[in-house]
């Protein structure tokens, strides 16, 4: 029996670190041909070697998903090298301050919704177009359990990833007669550079308390269910918003 993505082209837009990162091996193990895309140039290109080191197909590729011409560029670059776009993942986010509404400095609030959601746009975009020319492709966006419940003090990142289920909705409505199927998912706590690096280690097990198993998840745990939904066991399933929490809201 074939890989699940044997011949498929795939782009995972925050593939350097983290869940893009885990995503990034997944689909290459399965064997997509990955271009890991990230504004970090070190870390996508560590990913991409140590792909190619484990006899997978790599390349790594430098971008600010802010930037829509940037995205669209990286796009254009894919489909003349590589043919086309089969699969894409929209990973790449910044955390963001930690103030009160009111308190919510305006520059952070404009800098967190143009990576976290104005680049989620940007990405869908171009990955829908060049997928049209395709016939076909899966996204898989990246919410967050804060796409599902709010966080006191995460006012800018919980509202782009609250509007990121949304995009998700209307595009996926809007193409499933084309064959392509666009998802979100929504990781709970997760043990990656984002929640280890930003937050203090308190606020951190304050955080673990509300997700009953009590552990924060694995990057792999969540990639596991990015990829099932990218393949065609999930043929069906498109416009859903998948919690992969520990129930952290089932509360
Ligand atoms: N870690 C968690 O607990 C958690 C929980 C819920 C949702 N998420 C979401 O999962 C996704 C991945 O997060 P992670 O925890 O792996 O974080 P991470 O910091 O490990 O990885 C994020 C990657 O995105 C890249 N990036 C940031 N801004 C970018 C930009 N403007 N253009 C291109 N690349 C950019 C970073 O360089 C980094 O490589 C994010 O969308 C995040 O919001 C994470």
């Amino acid at each position: 029996m074939g890989l699940r993505f044997d011949g498929k082209v795939s782009v995972v837009f925050g593939g350097g670190s983290g869940i893009g990162a885990a995503v990034s091996h997944q689909l290459a193990e399965e064997g997509a041909e990955v271009v890991v895309a990230d504004r970090d140039e070190n870390a996508a290109g560590d990913i991409a070697a140590k792909i190619c080191t484990a006899g997978g197909k790599a390349f790594a590729s430098t971008v600010d998903v802010a930037d829509a011409s940037a995205v669209e560029t990286l796009i254009r670059s894919v489909v003349e090298k590589f043919g086309g776009v089969d699969l894409a993942v929209n990973s790449a986010a910044i955390g963001g301050a930690r103030k009160s509404t009111a308190d919510y400095p305006l520059d952070e609030w404009r800098t967190v919704m143009n990576v976290n959601l104005n680049g989620t746009f940007h990405c869908m975009k171009y990955e829908i177009a060049a997928m049209q020319q395709r016939g076909g492709g899966s996204i898989v966006n990246m919410s967050s359990v804060l796409g599902s419940v709010g966080l006191p003090t995460a006012s800018a990142y919980t509202a782009a990833k609250h509007a990121i289920v949304g995009l998700t909705k209307v595009a996926a409505m809007e193409y499933a007669r084309t064959g392509i199927r666009i998802n979100a998912v929504g990781p709970g706590w997760i043990d990656t550079p984002m929640l280890n690096d930003c937050l203090e280690e308190t606020t951190v097990r304050k955080m673990l308390t509300l997700q009953p198993m009590g552990r924060r998840g694995k990057a792999e745990e969540v990639a596991a269910v990015v990829c099932f939904l990218l393949s065609d066991q999930a043929s069906f399933v498109t416009g859903s918003f998948h919690l992969v929490d520990g129930a952290y809201s089932a509360h």
